[in-house]
């Protein structure tokens, strides 16, 4: 299963990804609003990579963000139980962004799952001070639906959430 963009490749993650999948997520900054500690541990990445199963099927499934045959991010997409909703999640490499290449990328992917695996909807989640991914969601056409009030504890800190969506009906490709 392999979808492509003007500049990117989404694919599946393969075991020489694992280096660089741990590199960025082990910068700081990249880490600041997410849920895992840095440094991120090398085996830990080769552990998420070897665990990847169906795209299409329940669970988490991880796509690798190719840009020129590097690895740059990576794009999570959680299938509900019932096959018609999922949950998204995104990283990119710092070096990578502000060109525009998370939204070509979660575009992709979220175009695929509407068009090609018949979704209903989409949901996405992100800390309220992350200003860079609440403008990636809003460009994408998702809607903000709730504030979520010191709803989590991360990093030694109650944090707010903004809860998104995106129905099929009111995605536009591009
Ligand atoms: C969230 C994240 C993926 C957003 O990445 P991004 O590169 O800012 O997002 P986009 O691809 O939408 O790029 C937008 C920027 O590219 C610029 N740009 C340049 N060329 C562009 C093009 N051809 N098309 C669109 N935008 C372009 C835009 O003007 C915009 O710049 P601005 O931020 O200065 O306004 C990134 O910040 C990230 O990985 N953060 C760390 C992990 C994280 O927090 N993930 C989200 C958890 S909820």
């Amino acid at each position: 299963m392999i979808l492509t963009s003007a500049r990117l490749t989404l694919r599946p993650f393969r075991a020489g990804d694992a280096q660089a999948f741990a590199a960025y997520r082990s910068d700081p900054e990249v880490a600041r609003y997410q849920g895992w500690d840095t440094p991120y541990p090398v085996e830990a990445a080769e552990r998420m990579i070897a665990e990847m199963t169906d795209p299409a099927a329940p669970g988490w499934f991880q796509y690798a963000v190719d840009l020129d045959g590097a690895l740059i991010g990576d794009i999570g997409v959680n299938t509900h139980e019932n096959l018609m909703q999922a949950d998204i999640g995104y990283t990119l490499a710092p070096a990578h962004q502000g060109r525009g290449l998370a939204f070509e990328a979660v575009g992709r992917v979220v175009r695929h799952l509407f068009e090609d695996r018949g979704l209903r909807r989409v949901s996405a989640e992100c800390d309220a001070r992350n200003e860079r991914s609440v403008k990636l969601l809003k460009r994408l056409g998702f809607r903000q639906e709730g504030h979520r009030v010191e709803n989590t504890w991360i990093k030694g800190e109650w944090t707010d959430d903004l809860l998104f969506g995106l129905l099929a009906k009111d995605f536009h490709a591009f």
